[in-house]
């Protein structure tokens, strides 16, 4: 039993405090719209013995039903190329349309074929200074991400900005990006379909900033830009030379901030990638 609880409610019934925490919980993981007055209990449904009559087996399958395509919305002239069907192919194609980030960010803006956008509310493009040598790439944005639009904003955020500090650091010098530039309900990882729909935009920022190095912040942007199976706590600290769209550059894994506040005891490895990261910059930032 609830140690809150007042005394006099019946057991099932949830007092003010448990319903408003149960509503931020589905508010949490991306449910924000009832269908319905009351639940429906559709284990209970399934497992009830069906009163209808089993049905013989058709001898002959049944011919295919054809699905008529829903009508696409007509464009609007003069406005930028919209998708309502999800396909990466045309992310590319729009991506290459970009001749600069604020292009980018309003063709991003337009674009609605990526799920995530619908429950977001809005689109978390990048933050820092576009005209940075540095570049880093995260997962996703988080809550106060989603509710800011810059990446990095909550406590990992935070604690990025204390790890960036440690090597003279800080947003004017790095420019910040994630994979999926909509929030994933609930903070889940992005599925692979939302990867692939989304990455020509990422790869698309990569060309148009051209950094002279990259880091990759834990296992989702390492597994994808590293083309990788193996996990971030195997890869970080390796730089590896990747060819991201049209520009080379050379990219460190490291582990994601919000990991280090789960597992405070991983600080040192991250701290190693700092050091190894200040000592290609030395090399590589800066030189022309
Ligand atoms: N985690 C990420 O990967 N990106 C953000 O922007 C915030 C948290």
């Amino acid at each position: 039993m609830h140690q809150d609880r007042p005394q006099n409610l019946p057991d099932g019934d949830l007092s003010g405090a448990e319903l408003v925490a149960l509503l931020e919980f589905y508010r949490a993981a991306g449910v924000d719209f009832a269908v319905a007055e009351a639940p429906i209990d559709r284990f209970a449904l399934s497992a009830a013995p069906s009163k209808a009559r089993p049905m013989p087996q058709a001898a002959v399958a049944p011919p295919p039903v054809s699905v008529p395509s829903a009508p696409r919305p007509a464009q609007v002239p003069g406005a930028p190329a919209l998708s309502l069907n999800g396909d990466p192919s045309e992310t590319r194609a729009l991506a290459a349309t970009a001749n600069t980030l604020d292009e980018l960010k309003a063709l991003m803006n337009a674009y609605e074929g990526c799920s995530l956008k619908k429950r977001a509310t809005q689109l978390c493009f990048a933050d820092g200074n576009p005209e940075a040598e540095i570049m880093l790439v995260g997962e996703g944005p988080g809550e106060q991400e989603d509710l800011t639009g810059k990446p990095f904003v909550g406590r990992a955020g935070q604690l990025l900005d204390r790890m960036l500090a440690s090597i003279g650091l800080d947003r004017t010098k790095v420019y910040i990006a994630n994979m999926v530039p909509w929030r994933p309900p609930g903070n889940r990882d992005p599925s692979a379909e939302e990867l692939a729909l989304c990455t020509p935009f990422l790869i698309r920022q990569v060309e148009l900033v051209a950094p002279k190095l990259l880091v990759t912040l834990g296992n989702v942007p390492t597994k994808s830009l590293f083309e990788t199976q193996a996990g971030i706590t195997r890869v970080r600290g390796q730089w590896k030379e990747l060819a991201i769209g049209s520009h080379r550059v050379p990219a460190l894994a490291t582990l994601h901030p919000a990991y280090l506040l789960r597992t405070p005891g991983a600080k040192s490895l991250a701290w190693r990638d700092m050091l190894s990261l200040r000592h290609a910059m030395a090399g590589a930032v800066g030189k022309g």
